[in-house]
C-alpha cells in the first residue's frame, strides 16, 4: 500500500491508473479502524481495480468539541490493517489540504428533510460537515464507487443526496453492518467503552431486534415507547428509537404491513454516543 500525504501525488498516481482503464473504489474513514472498515475495503477490492482509503478526523462534522477531542486515533494499527486487507493507496491529508481556505465559508448543501430528522435533530450541523468533507474527498479521489457502511444509515442517505445535488458521477455501494459476536455493531466509538459499558452496549442491538420482532401492521408508538423506556431504565440516555420508511426516513406511527421499514436507535452510555439500525 502506498501512503500519500500530498494530494497531488495521490492524484497523479490515480490518473495513471485511470488512463490504463482501472476502476477506482474509495473508502473514506476517520481511522480507529475495525473489521467494519476492513469489510468495505474487501468489498471495494471485489468490485473495483484500485482501492483507495483515507484517514481524516474531520473537525467540521463534530457538533460536540469533546467528542472530537476524544475521537480515538490509532494510525499505526490502521495502516497495518489496511495493508493486510490489500488496500492499494491511503491518503492522510492535513487540515490545510482539506480546507485550504479555512472552515468558515464552506459550502452549504440543501439536504432538506433528511438532514433535520433523527441524528440531524440531535447533532445540528453534523451532516453538513459530513457532506463538506466527503465532497472534498470525492473531488480529490474522483472514485467510480464510494463504499459506505449501513451502520451509518442516515449518513448514507445524506451522502446520496449530496452526490445528486452536486452532479458527481460516483456511485454508492452500501455494505452491511458488521457486528461483534454478541451483536454490538462495530464502531470506532466502541473503543471508548469500559468493560462494564461494553457489556451493556449490546442492549441497543437487542432492543432493535426486539422492536423488529414486535412490529405488526397497525400503530407503532407503543413499541417505540417501550423500547425507549427500556434503554433508559438500563442506564442509557437514549436520543431516539424510531421506526422510519427505509427509503426516505419519514418517521412512521402506523405501518400498513407493506412499506419497507428501518428501525434506528441513538443512545449515550455515559459519554459515548452509540447508533445502530436494522431493516425490517
Ligand atoms: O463515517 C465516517 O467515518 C465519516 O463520517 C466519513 C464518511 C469518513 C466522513 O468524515
Amino acid at each position: 500500500m502506498i501512503v500519500f500525504k500530498k494530494l497531488a501525488h495521490l492524484q497523479s498516481f490515480l490518473e495513471k491508473k485511470r488512463l490504463s482503464g482501472a476502476k477506482i473504489g474509495f473508502v473514506p474513514t476517520m481511522g480507529a479502524m475495525h473489521q467494519g472498515h476492513i469489510s468495505l475495503i474487501t468489498a471495494s477490492k471485489a468490485n473495483t481495480n484500485i482501492t483507495v482509503s483515507s484517514i481524516f478526523v474531520n473537525p467540521t462534522q463534530f457538533n460536540d468539541p469533546k467528542d472530537f477531542e476524544k475521537y480515538p486515533i490509532t494510525i499505526e494499527k490502521d495502516i497495518d490493517m489496511l495493508e493486510l486487507a490489500g488496500c492499494d493507496a491511503l491518503l492522510l491529508p492535513s487540515i490545510a489540504d482539506m480546507y485550504p481556505n479555512g472552515t468558515k465559508n464552506l459550502p452549504h448543501y440543501d439536504l432538506g428533510f433528511v438532514e433535520t430528522v433523527l441524528d440531524g435533530k440531535y447533532r445540528p450541523g453534523h451532516f453538513q460537515g459530513v457532506c463538506q468533507v466527503v465532497h472534498r474527498l470525492l473531488d480529490i479521489v474522483k472514485p467510480d464507487v464510494l463504499f459506505l457502511g449501513q451502520k451509518d444509515y442516515q449518513q448514507c442517505m445524506v451522502i446520496k443526496k449530496m452526490i445528486a445535488l452536486t452532479g458527481l458521477s460516483t456511485s454508492i455501494n452500501i455494505c452491511p453492518t458488521l457486528r461483534e459476536t454478541d451483536g454490538l455493531a462495530m464502531s470506532s466509538r466502541n473503543m471508548r467503552l469500559n468493560t462494564e459499558e461494553r457489556k451493556k452496549a449490546v442492549l441497543i442491538f437487542q432492543t432493535l431486534q426486539f422492536v423488529k420482532q414486535q412490529i405488526k401492521s397497525g400503530y407503532l408508538n407503543d413499541i417505540k415507547e417501550r423500547a425507549f423506556n427500556y434503554l433508559n431504565a438500563e442506564g442509557f440516555k437514549a436520543d431516539y428509537i424510531e421506526i422510519a420508511n427505509a427509503e426516505n426516513l419519514h418517521l412512521q406511527e402506523f405501518w400498513d404491513g407493506k412499506m419497507p421499514l428501518v428501525i434506528l436507535a441513538a443512545a449515550y452510555l455515559n459519554e459515548v454516543r452509540l447508533i445502530d439500525n436494522m431493516l425490517h
